[in-house]
């Protein structure tokens, strides 16, 4: 037997020796050792290439071309052997973790907008449409804004018809209504014309019934420019709320008093709930309140920046609460903001 037939002998026994303990191989970390041992730099096969240049020149090739045989012998065995492993474990996973797919899914809720946001969608919507943009002020106001600027100095009994949360900081307050937004407004625009709607939270410190709660929603309506009459604030708001409520809704301007409004005017519609006849609900009288409004103060166009002899506005301010209230017949302002699912659900 030559060197060359030993060697060639050799790398059978080493491929036999590989390919048998590659079949005791049963999982990830004793492959992985395997290929280490075997296909390594140090392993067997490996080392018959190392020490090929000590081979006689004429032998190298046929045990060079024998050697690449073993290594690709091996590495395919190794990769076999590793899908049929991979294979064995999900098996076994899947036994193990079996799914009952008979059982009935868990259902997924789905979300829905708050019926006051809907609400306040549709209002924005429908002054969009005659050309007013939704303007943003805070909540937290300075005195001076919630009353000083509209026409209701310290001490005025009009403030009485504001019942007030005051922060600690002197002077600063939760917005009674959304009116001073009318300030903040024109004094960004002064003195271009204005069509916007002012919504928001307002606050009242007062006593909780089915018809006030303590936190509310308001949308301010606000024209400014030269020529704005009474008519344009009785045709804007008379072409909202029919849209609102329908095209033959009953509604009347009554007369009215706030310190920033001159002349001033509640508007109401006819009481769905009796439809006009008296009921509990509007107090007997046939009709609910759901506005209040007026032409703007002189002294409040010059504070928000306008000359009044030049300039007209007029202003309206809504609960928007009240509104949903009375489109889906309500019956306590409160279920709004309490956050029951019963209640938010059915809208
Ligand atoms: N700010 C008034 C209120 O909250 C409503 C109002 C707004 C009246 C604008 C006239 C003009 O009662």
């Amino acid at each position: 037997m030559t060197d060359a037939t030993d060697i060639l002998e050799q790398l059978s026994q080493i491929q036999a020796a590989a390919l048998e303990e590659l079949q005791r191989v049963k999982d990830e970390a004793g492959l992985q050792a395997w290929k280490a041992g075997h296909l390594g730099r140090n392993s067997p096969v490996m080392q018959v290439f190392t020490k090929l240049p000590q081979a006689p020149k004429e032998e190298r090739p046929a045990i060079g071309q024998r050697a690449n045989q073993v290594k690709l012998a091996l590495e395919s065995a190794f990769s076999t052997r590793n899908e049929t492993l991979k294979e064995a474990a999900l098996s076994q996973a899947l036994q193990a973790e079996r799914l009952d797919v008979t059982l009935p899914g868990r259902e997924q809720a789905p979300g829905r907008l708050h019926l006051e946001t809907r609400t306040l969608r549709e209002v924005y919507h429908l002054f969009g449409e005659m050309g007013f943009q939704v303007y943003r002020s805070p909540d937290v106001e300075t005195d001076d804004f919630n009353f000083g600027l509209l026409n209701i100095p310290e001490y005025h009994p009009a403030r009485d018809m504001w019942d007030t949360f005051h922060t600690t900081t002197p002077g600063v307050v939760l917005r009674t209504h959304t009116s001073p937004g009318q300030i903040r407004a024109m004094r960004e625009f002064a003195p271009d014309p204005i069509r916007v709607i002012l919504p928001g939270m307002c606050y009242r410190y007062e006593q909780v019934t089915v018809r006030a709660d303590i936190q509310f929603y308001q949308v301010e309506v606000l024209a400014v420019g030269r020529r704005i009459t009474f008519g344009d604030l009785k045709g804007t708001l008379t072409q909202f709320a029919r849209r609102m409520y329908g095209a033959d809704v009953r509604l009347r301007l009554r007369p009215s008093y706030f310190p920033f409004t001159e002349p001033s005017a509640e508007m109401d519609v006819e009481c769905f709930i009796c439809g006009g006849k008296g009921c509990p609900v509007c107090k007997q009288s046939g009709w609910l309140e759901i506005l209040g409004c007026g032409m703007m103060h002189p002294t409040v166009l010059q504070n928000g920046g306008y000359d009044p002899r030049e300039f007209s506005g007029f202003a309206a301010g809504m609960g928007s609460g009240r509104i949903g209230m009375l489109r889906h017949r309500i019956k306590d302002i409160r279920y709004l903001w309490e956050d029951d699912m019963r209640f938010l659900e059915q809208f």
